[in-house]
């Protein structure tokens, strides 16, 4: 069976591509900073969901559990969902706000590619999602703090062809669709369609 990671599943797209993959044929580990919500859509999703706290932030926490599925299962499919948004002109946000941004939309989803890089490298497969935005092609006024980290999710996931090569994997980012928990709604049709696909040797 394949095994596919989900972080910020206990809500919106995130539990929504959990959902898909299960349906799909995937075991998948519904992970979330908030443990209840984690556990909570794990056990409505049904036997192939696992559910655990997993704070993006932390990269020993995302490279332990990527080497620990590494250990007894392929790790097939990481999706970096995890993402926060606060809307406002800069200069009218807090500090607080934008480092939050930060961590989470651009740190968080490095920690993650990197910690499935792992045991994807050494099975020399693997897949890397990563859930971007419109945001991350067009600098929406509003939305700049937003745009800026999502712009830098966009260019981490499409510059390092070399990263992709060497670990024999793929890299996509997506623009979510589905209206979610956040209530905002997005422009394109499929959640999980890449619109970028770094295909590796090993793709080819
Ligand atoms: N909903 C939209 O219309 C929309 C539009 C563009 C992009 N996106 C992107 O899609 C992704 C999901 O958005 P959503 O609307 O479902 O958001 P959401 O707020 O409904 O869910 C986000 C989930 O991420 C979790 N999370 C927050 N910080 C975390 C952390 N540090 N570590 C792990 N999990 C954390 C939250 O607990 C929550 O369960 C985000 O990356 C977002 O930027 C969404």
């Amino acid at each position: 069976m394949r095994t596919a990671v989900v972080t910020g599943a206990g809500s919106g797209l995130g539990r929504a591509i959990a959902a898909e993959l299960i349906e799909r044929g995937y075991r998948v580990h519904v992970t979330d900073v908030d443990a209840g919500a984690a556990d909570r859509a794990a056990a409505e999703l049904g036997d192939e969901a696992r559910g655990s706290a997993l704070d993006v932030r932390d990269e020993a926490a995302c490279r332990g559990l990527a080497e620990s599925i590494g250990r007894t299962d392929s790790l097939d499919l990481w999706v970096n969902n995890a993402g926060v948004f606060f809307s406002g002109v800069p200069w009218e946000q807090s500090a607080e706000r934008r480092q939050t941004m930060l961590d989470v939309n651009v740190s968080g989803l490095m920690n993650g590619t990197i910690a499935a890089l792992g045991p994807m490298r050494a099975a020399g497969r693997g897949h890397v999602v990563n859930v971007v935005s419109l945001a991350g092609i067009v600098a929406a006024p509003g939305e700049v703090a937003y745009s800026a980290t999502k712009h830098a999710a966009m260019a981490f996931t499409s510059a390092p062809s070399s990263t992709s090569a060497a670990a024999a994997s793929r890299a996509s980012s997506s623009p979510p669709s589905a209206r979610t928990g956040s209530g905002r709604r997005c422009s394109k049709t499929s959640s999980t369609t890449p619109t970028r696909l770094l295909p590796s040797p090993a793709a080819c």
